[in-house]
């Protein structure tokens, strides 16, 4: 399915709200799990569209219908050691294994060493999140690493896996 990218928009928080409400995406994520009201909710997304030199987000939309279906980031850019941490969410599960998440990867890692001249895009992924490992090894991630008992979630001590792509790896 066909997609583009756009800043978030403040009415966007509902949407990203109901994701958030849905343990099947969060507990893919690396992060720990926490409630979030719909207010603070709120407040991330227009913490988020200001979109600073440091910490770009990016809603993925849907071409035929303008529908957000995720949202993907290159956070803590580094202007000296041009890196930059990237994330991915397709929020929407009914719109996860359509081919999505690949597109929006792709397009993240061109604007990434193409218009932020970065040399190095890096990740964290839980060990057991095989989709997203596959879909990167896809995009030509590399793996680093494992992070041995990284996250506590789901009642136990994660392995996240530290993937990386350079950008004389690069090849889009
Ligand atoms: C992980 C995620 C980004 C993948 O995006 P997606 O749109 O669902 O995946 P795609 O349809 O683009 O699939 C890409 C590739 O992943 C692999 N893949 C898809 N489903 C898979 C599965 N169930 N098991 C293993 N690999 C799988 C395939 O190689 C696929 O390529 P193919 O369709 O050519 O075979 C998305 O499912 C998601 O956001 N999940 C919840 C949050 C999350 O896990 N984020 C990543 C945190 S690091």
């Amino acid at each position: 399915m066909e997609i583009y990218f756009r800043a978030f928009e403040k009415d966007d928080y509902k949407t990203t709200h109901s994701w958030r409400l849905n343990r099947n995406v969060t507990n893919s994520l690396g992060g720990n799990t926490f409630f979030v009201s719909s207010s603070r909710e709120a407040e991330w997304v227009e913490s988020v569209i200001e979109n600073d030199r440091t910490n770009l987000y990016l809603a993925i939309c849907l071409k035929e219908n303008h529908t957000l279906v995720g949202y993907c980031s290159l956070n803590s850019i580094e202007n000296i050691n041009k890196k930059a941490e990237l994330s991915i969410v397709i929020g929407d599960e009914n719109m996860q294994g359509k081919g999505i998440g690949l597109n929006a990867v792709q397009l993240l890692l061109q604007h990434g060493f193409q218009e932020l001249n970065l040399n190095k895009i890096y990740l964290k992924v839980l060990t057991t999140n095989k989709r997203a490992i596959e879909l990167y090894k896809k995009c030509g991630l590399k793996e680093e690493g494992i992070l041995r008992e990284e996250v506590f979630k789901c009642n136990k001590y994660n392995d996240m896996m530290m993937m990386s792509i350079l950008k004389s790896e690069y090849n889009g």
